[in-house]
C-alpha cells in the first residue's frame, strides 16, 4: 500500500512523458469501435477477449499482437481519435508535455500514406494544446527488423514533415538488429536537425546501449535497463547525464524484469542516473504513467523526493527548449512546496 498522500502527490505533480508509442495507447474499446467502423475483421468480439489475449511471452510475441491492433486504423480521423484519446488521458494524469513515437513503416504496405497519420495526429495535438495546454512532440520511430534501407527511405519521408517531427528513434525487435546497422540513417537524421533516441538494452545487451551512444550518437536511450551489466557504461551514463526513459510495467509484461521488486529504477535514481517513468504501450501493459509511478513506488519503496526527482528528470530529459524546461521545472518546484 502507498499512503494516500503519496498517491495524490504522484497523481498531481506536473510531469512529462517521453516514451509512448501512439498505437500502444489504443484501448480495447477503441480497437473494437474502429474495427466495426472500418469493417476490419479482428480476432476478438469483446473487451474481455482482447484483455485475455494480452499475455506476452516476450517482446516479439507482443509486437505481433500490437501489429494486429494497428490494422483497425485506416483514416486521418482514426489517427486523430487515438491521438486525442491518449492526450486526454495524459492530461488527466497531469502530464504537461509528451513526446510520442509514430511509425510510418507499418502502414506502407496498407497504402496508408504518412500524410494520413500526420494530419490526424497534428489535428489532435493542436486541439489538445488549446484545450488542455499540453505540448506534444512527435518522434518518428524506425522498425529495426526492416533494416537500414527501409529506415533511410522512411527518414526521407520524415524530412518532408520536419516542421512537425522533432526527432527519430529506433524501435521493435532489438536482438539481432544492432544499432550500428543504422549508423548512416542517424547521421543523415542529425544532419537534418532531428533529435535522436534509440530503444536499447530493453531485451538486448549492454553493448547495444554503448553502440547507440558511440555509433548512433543518440541524445537519449529508451529503456536502457541492461546498461546495469556494464559498470563503465553506468559511469558514462551518469557523467554525460544521458536520459534513460524507463517503462516499468512494460518490463514486467514482456518478461524483461521478473518482478517489480527486481527493477533497477530506484538503484539507477540513487546512482544519479537521468531516469524517468514512462508507459511505452499503456493499453497493453496495464497502465499509463501514473500507474507506472504507483507500482514502482509500492514495490521499490519510493518516497516523495524520489517522485519529485523522477518528474523533474522527465522534463530535463525532454526535447523541449531550455526556457520551456526551466518554466516546467519551476512549476514542479512550486507544486512540491505547496503540497
Ligand atoms: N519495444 C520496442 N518496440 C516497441 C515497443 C517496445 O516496447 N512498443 C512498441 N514498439
Ligand atoms: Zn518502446
Amino acid at each position: 500500500m502507498i499512503p494516500n498522500q503519496l498517491e495524490t502527490y504522484i497523481e498531481k505533480i506536473p510531469k512529462a512523458e517521453l516514451h509512448i508509442h501512439l498505437e500502444g495507447s489504443i484501448e480495447p474499446a477503441t480497437q473494437l469501435k474502429l474495427a466495426e467502423k472500418n469493417k476490419v475483421k479482428i480476432k476478438y468480439n469483446t473487451i474481455e477477449e482482447i484483455r485475455d489475449a494480452y499475455k506476452f511471452k516476450d517482446l516479439n510475441d507482443f509486437l505481433n499482437i500490437y501489429n494486429m491492433g494497428t490494422k483497425v486504423l485506416r483514416s486521418e480521423e482514426d489517427f486523430y481519435l487515438i491521438t486525442m484519446e491518449y492526450l486526454a488521458k495524459a492530461y488527466s494524469q497531469n502530464i504537461v508535455h509528451t513526446e510520442i513515437f509514430i511509425d510510418f513503416q507499418t502502414y506502407e504496405r496498407r497504402n496508408i500514406v504518412p500524410e494520413i497519420i500526420m494530419n490526424g495526429a497534428k489535428a489532435a495535438i493542436k486541439e489538445a494544446n488549446e484545450k488542455y495546454n499540453i505540448t506534444t512532440y512527435l518522434i518518428l520511430a524506425f522498425l529495426r527488423h526492416l533494416g537500414a534501407k527501409s529506415a533511410m527511405r522512411t527518414l526521407k519521408k520524415g524530412i518532408e514533415f520536419k516542421d512537425d517531427i522533432i526527432g527519430i528513434g529506433l524501435a521493435a525487435s532489438e536482438i539481432g538488429n544492432p544499432p550500428e546497422l543504422f549508423k548512416d540513417v542517424f547521421e543523415v537524421a542529425r544532419a537534418n536537425g532531428f533529435r535522436t533516441t534509440a530503444h536499447a538494452g530493453e531485451e538486448g545487451p549492454a553493448s547495444y546501449v554503448k553502440s547507440s551512444l558511440e555509433i548512433l550518437k543518440v541524445d537519449r536511450i529508451d529503456h536502457g535497463n541492461r546498461a546495469m551489466d556494464d559498470p563503465q557504461l553506468i559511469q558514462e551514463l551518469i557523467d554525460r547525464k544521458i536520459p534513460l526513459t524507463l517503462c516499468p510495467l512494460s518490463n514486467i509484461a514482456l518478461g524483461n524484469v521478473v518482478n517489480m521488486k527486481e527493477h533497477t529504477l530506484k538503484k539507477k535514481l540513487d546512482l544519479g542516473m537521468m531516469v524517468s517513468v514512462n508507459s511505452d504501450d499503456p493499453a497493453y501493459f496495464g497502465g499509463y504513467v501514473n500507474e507506472n509511478f504507483k507500482e514502482v513506488t509500492k514495490e521499490l519503496g519510493l518516497d516523495k523526493e524520489d517522485i519529485r526527482k523522477l518528474s523533474a528528470n522527465s522534463v530535463i530529459s525532454s526535447f523541449l527548449p531550455e526556457n520551456d524546461k526551466t518554466k516546467l521545472l519551476k512549476d514542479i518546484e512550486l507544486f512540491d512546496k505547496q503540497y
